[in-house]
């Protein structure tokens, strides 16, 4: 594996990969910090590709809380010896400087899927993903990329974004959420809850499926919603930003079961913001 710094060496190494012809490269974009769910999407891309890139880039410009920019978990010897050992090609570990030689002053028309939950409680944050997405498509020329299904409406973004740029490719490949033993979403923010948080954390993904057997028995959209709300709310270390249950490809809110509805959740564990979402059976 080749760890590459520059945009300049990236683009030398690519085409000598690429050299050979029919050379299907895939991109896994990452911020580090990595854990078993990126794993299991850079698993995926060196299964499905001649050539994996994954980008380890803690992006600036998504960042809309200065406090969380600066305590992103950073390892990045940890994540290159794990890339290393899954067989990735090349690790791109660029500077902000690297990736943005002049600041980014593109504002994507993302339309009404980034204007929902993370778009309404993180303004700039989904620009900030578009913006450096769109830049590694553009570098990596990959011809499909990688993103894990805990960011859920992260994906319904990006779609948009390679479909308002036009793009042929990259394919957007969505990835299932990996979860611990416990059922916590895998997330880099996870080393930052404390024992006790950690301990308690799993209770996001049981209310979750509770819900789901809540509304298989007959429960509606609203009742669901209320009993997410109300036992994530009512747990003294916890305090949920949004609970939506929206359509799958517009993240519009749906006020009865629509196919594919998936609930989509924020939670702060003190000052730990934690993400995760489930899909609802749909309902005739
Ligand atoms: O999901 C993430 O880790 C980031 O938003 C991404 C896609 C790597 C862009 O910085």
């Amino acid at each position: 594996m080749e760890i590459i710094r520059t945009v300049a060496r990236l683009k030398e190494a690519l085409d000598t990969l690429r050299s050979g012809g029919n050379v299907k490269v895939g991109l896994v974009p990452t911020m580090g910090a990595l854990h078993a769910g990126h794993m299991s999407l850079v698993e995926r891309s060196c299964a499905e590709n001649d050539v994996t890139v994954v980008s380890v880039f803690v992006n600036p410009t998504q960042f809309n809380n200065p406090d969380d920019l600066r305590t992103y978990p950073r390892t990045e010897e940890a994540d290159c010896a794990l890339l290393e050992k899954a067989g990735v090609d090349i690790a791109f570990v660029p500077s902000v400087e690297e990736v943005y030689p002049e600041p980014d002053t593109r504002i994507f028309d993302l339309g009404a899927v980034a204007e929902v939950m993370e778009g309404a409680m993180r303004p700039g944050h989904f620009n900030g993903v578009a913006q450096v997405v769109s830049r590694l498509f553009e570098l990596s020329e990959a011809d499909r990329a990688y993103f894990g299904e805990k960011d859920y409406q992260q994906i319904a973004v990006i779609r948009r974004m390679a479909q308002v740029m036009g793009l042929q490719r990259p394919q957007i490949v969505a990835c299932p959420i990996q979860r611990a033993d416990d059922g916590l979403a895998l997330s880099s923010r996870n080393v930052r809850l404390s024992d006790a948080q950690r301990a308690e954390a799993p209770l996001i993904h049981r209310t979750l499926c509770h819900s789901v057997d809540m509304a298989a028995d007959g429960a509606t959209v609203a009742e669901v919603k209320a009993y997410v709300l109300d036992t994530l709310s009512g747990h003294p270390m916890m305090k949920p930003e949004y609970y939506e249950i929206v359509h799958p490809l517009t993240l519009q809110p749906v006020d009865s079961w629509a196919e594919g509805a998936t609930g989509c959740v924020t939670v702060w564990m003190g000052d730990v913001r934690l993400i995760d979402n489930i899909k609802y059976p749909a309902k005739n």
